[in-house]
């Protein structure tokens, strides 16, 4: 879950699209991303049919996924990604996503990527509209906005697009960890705008890895000014995913009450598989990072009480909370 630790807790993040990096190098070019602060890649995959272009397959994610900590974004392009996400997934993808457009299924595709704990996403290509997405609501963590026909690295921002990132906020406003991303065409002089209209994720090919660039100026320089657009039309960050914290850990059956109390006095809660090894199969309680210690506070009421209580042993409430 956390990226960068320590960095200011802004509100965008960059994702480097590799695409056009040096394929020859990609090990380098991978690091290079990571040393420039880099949040997360972006790894799109085209297989000639659905776009003009061919990229590189399952493999390739496979491949990038051994060398590096950095989430990993996979971006299909392709006709039938039902016949491949699985591929994708073992492959090491933390989010899959595929276009609306594509002509079979969406549904039990985005249900397979949810059903192996991964973030589930569908692109919007420019033509598209964003009502295309409605009959996945529910079923989508990530709408990824396309600011460019998709195909090929390096074309310029197609600016009607940008429209669709606040109505894309809006399709995913019961999702807390829902994303907006931007995918084509992003640069230091587009990124202020982006912020502005509320996007999460800036994905960025050409700016970053271009001979002479220094990729981690661009990538800052993206962030700090889609902060800066965010800033000027929304206030506050809104609390990234990345800055959610556990408060407490505890047997799968018990996680949804304690997410069903917090959400009654207003904090929003989500419960996620405890990251314990050996796995445990328990559950990790996640609330804002600014909610923690008032949450942290409470906890002792609002923990319910074990399926067999043993109230008179003094441990209710205690043998959940991780020591941090
Ligand atoms: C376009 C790809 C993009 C591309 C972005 O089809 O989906 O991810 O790599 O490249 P730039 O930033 O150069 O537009
Ligand atoms: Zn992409």
């Amino acid at each position: 879950m956390g990226t960068q630790g320590g960095r200011a807790a802004g509100h965008a993040r960059v994702a480097a699209s590799i695409l056009d990096a040096d394929a020859a190098n990609l090990g380098r070019e991978i690091r290079r991303g990571e040393r420039g602060g880099a949040d997360r890649l972006h790894l799109d995959v085209m297989d000639g049919h659905f776009v003009p272009n061919i990229s590189f397959g399952p493999s390739t994610v496979a491949a990038v996924r051994r060398v590096t900590r950095l989430p990993l974004d996979v971006h299909l392009m392709i006709s039938e990604p039902s016949r491949y996400v699985e591929q994708f997934i073992s492959g090491g993808a933390d989010s899959v996503t595929v276009h609306v457009e594509v002509d079979e299924p969406k549904e039990p595709t985005l249900r397979a990527i949810r059903a192996a704990d991964r973030a589930a996403g569908l692109a919007v290509s420019p033509q598209t509209p964003i009502e295309a997405l409605d009959p996945y609501r529910g079923l989508v963590d990530i709408v990824m906005v396309m600011g460019v026909n998709p195909g090929f690295g390096g074309q310029a921002l197609i600016t009607e697009c940008v429209a669709k990132i606040p109505r894309a906020r809006e399709f995913l406003v019961d999702r807390p960890l829902g994303e907006v991303h931007i995918d084509g065409g992003v640069n230091r002089d587009n990124a202020e705008l982006l912020g502005a209209a509320g996007v999460d994720i800036l994905v960025a090919g050409s700016a970053l890895y271009r001979r002479g660039r220094d990729l981690g100026r661009e990538v800052r320089l993206i962030r700090s000014l889609a902060d800066e657009g965010w800033a000027i039309s929304h206030g506050a960050p809104r609390v990234p995913r990345d800055r959610w914290v556990p408060v407490v850990v505890v047997e799968r059956e018990r996680a949804e009450p304690i997410r069903a109390e917090l959400g009654a006095i207003g904090i929003p809660a989500i419960v996620v598989a405890s990251e314990e090894r050996p796995a445990t199969g328990r559950r990790e309680v996640l609330v804002p990072a600014p909610a923690e210690s008032y949450v942290r506070a409470r906890l002792p009421d609002l923990l319910p009480p074990p399926v067999k209580a043993n109230l008179a042993s003094g441990a209710r409430g205690q043998s959940g909370i991780r020591s941090r």
